[in-house]
């Protein structure tokens, strides 16, 4: 563990304009500085700099923190990476303490397996280079499939020997554990069912076959893809690390290591399915592709695009079976909100093989030429398979229409709706009818009606995240919000006192609480918590500075060493350009600052919590009532307790003046 001191070495050192200015341009405008976002795609700078508080904000896309968040979202590195960079940076020496010795021991194999990886790598290189086997075979092959010496430098390639166990052998002769071999999946034991012990022989996964290294963003490698050469065996044509602590085959994508600067320089990704694509088509010199290796996108992969851009072009051989099956994923692109384009290859040719003939300009221009919008490329794809069935064309309408509900921005929605109409021959209007169902069907899905209230800051900053309707995180990120950027504004309260020298012996006196206050008490009183972690941190800081009636403390939230809770601190603070911006220009909205609109959000974030409390207890009832009722036990007093949740909850709903029965 990096030591305390040295952290705060670390933070007071940071100039914030200084680290974001390395990799984004800025300039500046009055004490701040703005660029363009690095995080997501824009055009006109929203990305905001401040020196005075030493962190970054973006009205765009919502996201904010401080100098450690910003290099650990940009670089994808964890804490004490990030913390090890910037000590890099301003010259701070790194003290550090010992660790925990759990976490040592997992980061030591991790560690190991990584290690174990890049001996691997190297030695199967060598293979490719040097040994009689490895030339004649493999070195052959890839230079007879047109990969050039420095195309199999550039992606590690290399051979494994036909042997049995060369590979296990020899690592093992040169001092890696055997467990790490297994645990790699580099070799495997034997028997099946027999822990690696260290006298067992291990035989080599990928024997004969020519190697693919895996990376993960860093460039390390993570899991090895083996080819085999000779025809017609029954073998599969390729053999694939099993998951490990490092490899996770669904949430990573190769190439990625070498495609995300690319990718960010054409504001694309290409997206192919195999690793001779990606590697062909970079020797071609088109850098932003990542194969997703033979399996059905995961969200995960996806978002791993979307960190580096919005659009999205999928490559594809020109089988129309593969087309078929790989239309949900495709789909999935959409939910996710990016855009997504289709290019088919001509019959017979894929990526791989179309770059290879045609070189790279020619693929590009064939690229860009032959790029359709997903929308009207499935609309087309199935609109010859209806032909004139009007049963089946009305379920295809349907079909097209639920794609076209997922996406999340409702003018690319409106786009895509005229082009199908005009493509299927149906009135648009009837279109958005079944549009309009879908969406609703989807909303009603994602949110209760009473959520729209709250969640309509979040969903103008795009960041609607998918919510449970039975989670009461979206209120607690409202509280926490409050509590942070009002919580030492004053609400004045009247209480009535008693006064023997007034009318009727009581006089009204007006009394002032503090936001803060306000919550706290309203939370112990009624003996609310928080389940998220990050949340609640922020509500017990806040409670012991009421109990200690110490001054609110910014500086333990900007510094904390749990990133999650400086992101969050950030990210919920309402900067004045921020609200000008986003609400009242563009929305119209006037932000809740008087302190009347003040104590009506406060109060009614608390009963939000509160009804949403109510509602999940009122499930939890619904269920031990039918639970004892099957079982044939007194179910009474159970009922009872559940008309007073009810009660309750009819209660709340009017202290927000909406209607919130379901
Ligand atoms: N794949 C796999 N296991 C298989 C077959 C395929 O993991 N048994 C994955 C590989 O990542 C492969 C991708 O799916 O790269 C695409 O498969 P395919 O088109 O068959 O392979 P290519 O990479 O095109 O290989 P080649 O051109 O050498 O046939
Ligand atoms: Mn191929």
């Amino acid at each position: 563990m990096i030591t305390k001191e040295t952290i705060d070495r670390i933070f007071e050192a940071i100039r914030i304009e200084d680290v974001v200015g390395e990799f984004v341009q800025l300039k500046k405008r009055g004490v701040n500085f703005l660029g363009l976002c690095p995080f997501h795609n824009e055009k006109t700078p929203s990305f905001n700099v401040n020196p005075v508080r030493n962190i970054y904000k973006c009205f765009g896309c919502g996201k904010g923190g401080n100098a450690v968040n910003f290099i650990m979202e940009l670089e994808h590195y964890s804490y004490p990476e990030a913390l090890k960079f910037l000590a890099g940076k301003y010259q701070i020496e790194i003290e550090e303490s010992a660790p925990d010795p759990k976490e040592l021991e997992l980061r030591d194999e991790r560690e190991s397996l990584y290690i174990l990886n890049t001996y691997a790598q190297k030695y199967f290189s060598e293979n490719l280079f040097e040994n009689e086997e490895g030339k004649s075979i493999g070195l052959s092959y890839f230079r007879e499939r047109g990969f050039t010496d420095d195309t199999i430098r550039k992606f590690e390639l290399g051979y494994s020997l036909q042997d049995w166990s060369a590979f296990s052998e020899n690592a093992i002769k040169n001092g890696y554990k055997s467990e790490f071999i297994v645990k790699t999946g580099l070799g495997y034991p034997r028997q099946k069912d027999n822990e690696a012990s260290s006298t067992e022989k291990l035989i080599d996964r990928f024997r004969g076959r020519v190697m693919f290294p895996v990376h993960n963003l860093s460039g390390r490698i993570i899991a090895f893809g083996g080819r085999i050469l000779k025809k017609d065996e029954k073998a599969a044509k390729y053999v694939n690390s099993p998951e490990s602590d490092i490899y996770s085959k669904s949430k990573s994508l190769y190439g990625i290591f070498y495609a995300k600067k690319s990718i960010v320089q054409k504001e694309n990704c290409f997206l192919v399915e195999g690793y001779t694509d990606v590697i062909s088509m970079h020797q071609s010199g088109i850098e932003n592709v990542v194969a997703s290796s033979g399996t059905s996108l995961t969200v995960e992969q996806i978002r791993l695009i979307g960190r580096y851009t919005k659009n999205v072009t999928v490559l594809y051989d020109g089988d129309a079976a593969g087309i078929k099956a790989s239309i949900r994923g495709i789909d999935l692109i959409l939910e996710e909100g990016l855009n997504v384009k289709v290019v088919l290859f001509p019959d017979g040719d894929d990526p791989d093989s179309y770059s290879r003939k045609h070189g790279g300009a020619a693929t590009a221009t064939f690229i860009q030429e032959n790029a359709k919008d997903f929308i009207v490329f499935k609309t087309s794809l199935l609109l010859a398979d209806v032909a004139n069935d009007p049963v089946r064309k009305a379920g295809l309408i349907r079909e097209i229409v639920e794609s076209i509900a997922k996406i999340p921005d409702p003018i690319t929605r409106s786009v895509y709706l005229k082009q199908s109409s005009a493509m299927m021959d149906i009135e648009e209007q009837v279109l958005i009818g079944e549009l309009n169902k879908s969406r609703k069907q989807l909303l009603k899905k994602e949110h209760a009606p009473s959520d729209i209230e709250e969640l309509l800051p979040e969903i103008i900053l795009g960041r609607d995240k998918q919510l449970d309707p039975f989670t009461t995180e979206i209120h607690e990120r409202n509280i926490v919000r409050l509590l942070l950027n009002f919580g030492d504004h004053d609400l004045h309260f009247d209480n009535e006192i008693d006064d023997e020298k007034a009318q009727g012996g009581k006089r009204n006196q007006v009394i002032a609480v503090k936001v803060a206050r306000f919550i706290i008490d309203e939370m112990i009183t009624d003996e609310l918590s928080f389940s998220n972690a990050t949340y609640h941190y922020f509500l017990t800081e806040y409670t012991r500075f009421i109990h200690e009636q110490l001054q609110i403390d910014s500086n333990i939230f900007i510094r904390s060493e749990n990133p999650e809770v400086s992101k969050t601190y950030v990210e919920l603070l309402s900067l004045p350009y921020f609200i000008s911006k986003n609400w009242e220009e563009m929305h119209k909205i006037k932000v809740p600052n008087e302190e009347s609109i003040l104590m009506d959000a406060v109060q009614k974030a608390v009963t939000h919590l509160k009804t949403r409390k109510v509602m999940m207890m009122l499930e939890e009832s619904s269920r031990m009532i039918k639970d004892a009722h099957e079982k044939g036990q007194d179910f009474i007093p159970l009922l009872e307790k559940h008309l007073k949740l009810e009660e309750l909850k009819i209660e709340l709903s009017k202290e927000l003046g909406i209607d919130i029965l379901r």
